[in-house]
């Protein structure tokens, strides 16, 4: 079978012809999970417009078309057919999982903004590699520096419970102001939690925003999704959640440009100066990260090159227990953002 997938026209138009390599390897990588495997995943052009086309040995499932859906890239999904004359495009119908609305994504604007196509591919790259998940139940997906929370937009609107750490208290504020006003908007079943916390001999200081909702009265009481920022820092991982409470863990580490990194010293309640650099940042969190995360789980944070090699983010990586995902089709997505930014992932479980 021979499909082609129209590429959604909201990627940024600086990496616009990179995002076209960019989806090749993310539909590389989901596409090992589908019923029967995507060959031959190459971008196309179709009467002089790019598609990324693929093949599979057998017809794909509604279960596949649901995956295919949620990549970052797919505006519209066709099979493909050819005769002697032209090549016919036959629409396909992604099911959406009808919890929230997608004007979630691009309604909330702001300086520092992860693009939302940007963070959809690190959470299903991740997805890709990851293998701890509980038959049945929604991944959990941790941002450990979430600013205002488009990792758990995207999060949610692929069916994940969605947690996020944010050091800025405003930020997180303004975040969970804006998730319920949403749902009030959308006439949306939920169920609000605020709580003051601490760490052992009040050695830190947080507030717990939660907020569990559901498009109806019986899927609340069923099946509610979860969304929990918490404002607090991130070195605090660990005392914030239990153990091994994530499938994945997705983030935007700063850039030294609109943020800068925090970080304090574990017993330290003030955050020290800003720095430019995040290595101070990764080297004082990871150990935290490292056990939160489920075994199996995957780590996926986008990260600015010109800031920190690959190598010396996979060594502190490392250090605090990791194993980097160093194959070859876990390395394609290095892409120009601006002039100071050259974006690269780094994945380890
Ligand atoms: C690139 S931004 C993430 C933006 C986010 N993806 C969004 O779209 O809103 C990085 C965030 O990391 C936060 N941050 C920096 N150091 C932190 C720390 N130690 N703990 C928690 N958050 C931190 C910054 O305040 C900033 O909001």
């Amino acid at each position: 079978m021979e499909y082609a997938i129209l590429l959604h026209p909201g990627h940024n138009r600086v990496y616009f012809e990179t995002s076209k390599t960019l989806s090749v390897s993310e539909l590389a990588l989901a596409g090992e999970s589908l019923s029967s495997p995507c060959q031959q995943v190459q971008v196309e052009e179709i009467a002089s417009v790019p598609y990324v086309t693929f093949q599979t040995a057998k017809p794909l499932q509604e279960s596949d078309f649901l995956l295919l859906g949620q990549l970052s890239f797919v505006y519209a999904l066709f099979e493909k057919a050819k005769t002697d004359k032209d090549i016919l495009l036959h629409p396909i119908a992604c099911p959406s999982l009808g919890y929230l609305p997608e004007s979630i994504r691009t309604i909330l604007k702001y300086t520092g903004k992860t693009n939302e196509l940007f963070t959809r591919m690190m959470i299903q790259v991740a997805r890709a590699a990851c293998t701890s998940q509980t038959k049945g139940a929604p991944l959990r997906l941790l941002d450990p520096v979430a600013g205002k929370g488009t990792t758990l937009s995207e999060g949610l609107l692929c069916g994940m419970h969605s947690f996020g750490v944010e050091i800025n208290a405003d930020t997180v504020h303004e975040a969970y102001q804006f998730m319920k006003k949403y749902l009030e908007t959308a006439k949306q079943k939920h169920e609000t939690h605020v709580e003051r916390i601490s760490g052992q001999n009040r050695s830190f200081t947080a507030k717990r925003y939660t907020i569990d909702f559901a498009p109806d009265k019986e899927s609340m009481k069923t099946a509610p999704l979860h969304w929990e920022l918490v404002a607090g820092n991130s070195i605090h991982c660990d005392q914030l959640f239990k153990k091994n409470t994530f499938d994945l863990l997705v983030g935007d580490l700063p850039y030294g440009v609109q943020h800068g990194s925090k970080t304090t010293s574990k017993n330290n309640k003030r955050p020290s100066s800003i720095t430019r650099n995040p290595s101070e940042l990764i080297a004082s969190c990871a150990p935290a990260w490292r056990k939160v995360l489920k075994p199996g789980g995957v780590l996926a944070l986008a990260y600015n090159q010109f800031l920190l090699s690959f190598e010396e983010f996979a060594a502190l990586l490392e250090e605090a227990g990791f194993t980097v995902l160093k194959e070859e089709k876990y390395r394609q997505f290095t892409h120009r953002v601006d002039q100071a930014i050259l974006r690269d992932i780094i994945l380890a479980k």
